[in-house]
Formats: C-alpha cells, structure tokens, sequence
C-alpha cells in the first residue's frame, strides 16, 4: 500500500501527463486558456469539498472539452453560446470528447469505475441539467466559473458579438441558475465584481 504523500506525488504526474495528452485537443476555441482557469476553479471548489473525488473532478474538467477537436472549425462559433442555432455539434463534442477522454485514460492506466465516472461527467456536462454527483457539481460549476472572470469575459463577449457591458449584464442574471454549489455563486460573484471594478478603473 503506497503512503499518501507518494500517492499524492504520483496523481500530481497523473495530472501533468493529463495536460500533455489534452493540449494536442485544446488549440481551439481558445479552449486551452479556459480549461487552465476552469481548472483552478476546480481545486478551491475541492478544498470546500473534501467528501469529492480530485482523481475525478481533475481529470474530467481537464479532458471535459477535448471532443471540440472533432468538430469543423467553420462549424464551431455555430455551436455554443447564447447564440447558438442548434445543440447537434454541443452534443457531438460530448460524446466524442467522452470516448477521446476514455482512451487517454485507459493508457495512463486510470481504474476502469474511475474512467467510467468521469466519461459520464463529460458526456452531458453541456447539455444535462441536472448534476449525476457532488463530483459532476462541481465540475460544472469550474466549467462555467471561467466565464466570469477578466479573461473569459473578454474572449466570449467578442466571440458572440455582445457588447461588453450588455454581456456584463446578462452574466449577472445567470449566475443562480447556472451554478450548483453556494461557494462557486459567490466565486462567479467575486470575478464578476472583477470584471466591473476592472471597466471602472480604465
Ligand atoms: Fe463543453
Ligand atoms: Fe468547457
């Protein structure tokens, strides 16, 4: 039986490998910036939660966005966001995402009831409402954190073509409705609050 601090050592290159596996997938979309902050959002979301799983959470938000790379880029700004015309490509890149993120796991050697778990979260962590676990939870809330800061603001407000402030204000009314867990409603809170006090200094 191996120690914690050896444990620990060894799923910290776990991750590192993770990350190599997934960039190759995550040059898109500007995919690679906001898997990086959705998962530090991750890690303070797991320090509230001790009864949550990190060798699920980690992987699953790391991989969760990788089946993107299967869709044709002419097709990708189509595809997400509040002007979304249809949910075909949303669902496609979780299902393929969910099977890349199997094979990525399965090489690294991941348990096969962990690979199992955190393929379920991704497939379905856009398009099901509802959360299959507190893992799941908060995955999907470090998912959707990132929109709220300085950086995912700026990217997605280009992207989607809304006015800045107008999609200040339209964050503002969703943070309830998106988010699962009270502590990643105040973080969606204290980044937006970022946003504005940024706009305010310029
Ligand atoms: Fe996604
Ligand atoms: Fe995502």
């Amino acid at each position: 039986m191996k120690d914690k601090s050896t444990h620990n050592k060894i799923f910290k290159g776990t991750i590192n490998a993770l990350f190599q596996r997934a960039a190759p997938f995550l040059d898109i979309r500007d995919n690679d910036v906001h898997v990086q902050i959705s998962y530090e959002f991750a890690g303070r979301l797991l320090k509230c939660y001790p009864g949550a799983d990190q060798e699920i959470v980690l992987p699953a938000i790391i991989l969760h966005d990788i089946g993107w790379k299967t869709i044709p880029e002419e097709e990708l700004f189509n595809s997400f966001g509040p002007k979304m015309k249809d949910n075909t490509n949303q669902r496609r890149h979780e299902t393929e995402g969910a099977k890349m993120a199997d094979d990525i796991l399965s090489s690294l050697g991941f348990p096969r009831n962990k690979i199992d778990q955190i393929t379920s979260i991704i497939n379905g962590h856009d398009t099901r409402l509802e959360a299959l676990s507190l893992n799941d939870q908060l995955v999907k809330d470090a998912d959707k954190l990132w929109r709220f800061t300085p950086t995912g603001v700026d990217i997605d407000h280009k992207r989607f073509g809304i006015k800045r402030d107008e999609y200040v204000a339209y964050l503002d009314t969703v943070i309830e409705q998106w988010m699962f867990t009270p502590e990643a409603k105040e973080m969606a809170q204290e980044a937006l609050n970022q946003v504005k006090e940024d706009v305010k200094g310029k």
